[in-house]
């Protein structure tokens, strides 16, 4: 029944496309090549492709599987292997929306630099141009001290964007990851090629990737290898789940989830040495030394690298604008991705027509954000993330793996997975599911939580904390058993 009406995209390219943009977002430059630098260069892939095959592409392989079968968004797909799992879906789908909201204000910051790149205006100190001017940071999370106007000017921008892309359904999209999947990935190809030509390239790609093999019997070490992997797949936030559900039932999922997978580290494999070879150059050019220029998230995309590209010897502005017209269009894809699985999850159980929801979902998303482009705003992004990521994600993955590994069974999903795909999934898949990835869920939920206790997060006040983290969380589960309750998603019943 709902099958006859169910959207579907236009190929089954459009559906990889849709799900690599999804994958490759800011993580795979501002978070990877960090990460691998800290946790033994070289050495640090081993933990990463094992993490990769023992529960980011397992994972993914049940979620395309959930999507697809059950041809839902979270909600619906979860109701159906069980009505009672149907919380898990939408605490998911909030947990998706929560991030969208200050996602989309990283990109903001992205178009108030892309701006700003013309005249490189941030000079030889970007950090400080970045807290000072375009931030206008206040002292603490208790000040919001007002809206940042060029921030929500960027922020506005961000969401019209989202919504012509989605409110007129996967046509669309599919046509617009054509461009936002290849532009970043030739985007960082010039900018590797800018990068290693550059004096001191080689000592940065050397921080980058010399092996340091007894970083890897640190288990904090195979513990950040499983986030990057979770967090850069775009795992358990209910995107890949929703983006199978407009697949026809009888496609693959072995293939696909492999391909998505591989074509992510590979982008964030890449995207090292444009980061590494850059980074190296700054060093030379200031005469210190790579491991004092190195550094991951804003700090670097926004500080660091900047301050490289002003110091470039020729078209340095033109390398600006190449730098953050790749962060906002990798970051682009990501954030519909998002709103999409928000979209599919509304469209389940409302009749509501998908402009109009594409639009109150915008709309809400970005009137949230005004809370991060305050003064305050960055303490608070910086809060939300931390609790989202640690407490929001990892929960909803370790949720997904024991609903189908245990309560629906691993073997018996299996089979439903190998239905329909060309290459078999073996019983190692079952293995995974029901051992290694709530394994690694469940320690590293208390790893967290652990130091957690030991001292208040990056010192905030504990008020905000609560706020904006436990608060939040909490928040998201409790509205997710109430969304279950107050009606139903599903259609069709797999049963347990
Ligand atoms: N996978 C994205 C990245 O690596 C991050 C992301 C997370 C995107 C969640 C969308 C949703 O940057």
């Amino acid at each position: 029944m709902a099958e006859v009406s169910r959207e579907r995209w236009i190929s089954r390219s459009s559906f990889v496309m849709a799900a690599v943009g999804s994958a490759v977002g800011l993580g795979n430059v501002w978070r990877f090549p960090f990460v691998t630098y800290a946790n033994g260069g070289g050495a640090f892939l081993i933990p990463y492709f094992v993490a990769l095959f023992t529960a980011g592409i397992p994972l993914m392989m049940l979620e395309l599987g959930l999507g697809l079968k059950l041809q839902g968004a979270p909600p619906r797909a979860l109701a159906g292997v069980n009505p009672r799992s149907e919380w898990i879906g939408w605490w998911a789908a909030l947990i998706a929306f929560v991030i969208t909201t200050y996602y989309a204000v990283v990109m903001a910051w992205c178009w108030n630099y892309l701006f700003h790149s013309f005249t490189l205006a941030w000079g030889p100190e970007a950090e400080k141009f970045f807290f000072n001017d375009v931030l206008k940071l206040s002292p603490g999370p208790g000040q919001l001290s007002g809206l940042v106007w060029p921030v929500v000017i960027g922020l506005l921008l961000t969401w019209i964007a989202v919504f012509l892309i989605l409110f007129k359904g996967l046509g669309r999209v599919g046509r617009v990851v054509m461009v936002t999947v290849p532009l970043p990935v030739i985007l960082i190809i010039i900018l590797v090629i800018r990068g290693i030509t550059l004096p001191g390239a080689a000592n940065g790609l050397n921080f980058y990737l010399a092996p340091d093999f007894s970083k890897i019997l640190n288990g904090k070490v195979w513990l950040e290898a499983y986030s990057q992997v979770f967090f850069s797949l775009s795992l358990a936030m209910g995107i890949m789940i929703t983006y199978a559900s407009y697949l026809p039932r009888k496609s693959d999922i072995t293939n696909n989830a492999f391909m998505i997978s591989l074509a992510d580290a590979g982008t964030s494999f890449l995207a090292g040495f444009a980061i590494f070879s850059t980074l190296g150059y700054l060093a030379f050019v200031t005469q210190s030394d790579v491991s004092k220029v190195a550094a991951g998230g804003p700090s670097l995309a926004f500080g660091t690298i900047p301050v490289a590209i002003s110091k470039l010897p020729f078209a340095a502005s033109l390398f600006g604008i190449i730098f953050f017209l790749t962060l906002l269009s990798l970051g682009i894809d990501s954030l519909f991705s998002l709103v999409e699985c928000n979209l599919g999850s509304v469209l389940d159980r409302w009749g509501i027509t998908r402009t109009r929801a594409t639009f109150f979902i915008c709309l809400a998303a970005f009137l949230v954000g005004f809370l991060f482009s305050t003064g305050g705003g960055l303490y608070w992004l910086d809060i939300v993330d931390h609790w989202i990521n640690n407490y929001g994600l990892v929960p909803v993955g370790l949720a997904e793996v024991i609903t189908i590994g245990w309560i629906f069974g691993a073997s018996r999903f299996r089979e439903m997975i190998n239905e329909s795909s060309e290459v078999k999934a073996g019983k190692w898949w079952d293995f995974m599911i029901k051992f290694v990835t709530p394994f690694i869920l469940i320690v590293s939920l208390i790893v967290t939580f652990y130091q957690e206790m030991q001292k208040s997060y990056e010192g905030y006040p504990v008020w905000s904390t609560f706020c904006g983290g436990w608060l939040v969380v909490i928040g998201i589960v409790i509205v997710s058993f109430l969304l279950m309750r107050s009606g139903k998603s599903t259609n069709k019943n797999i049963g347990v």
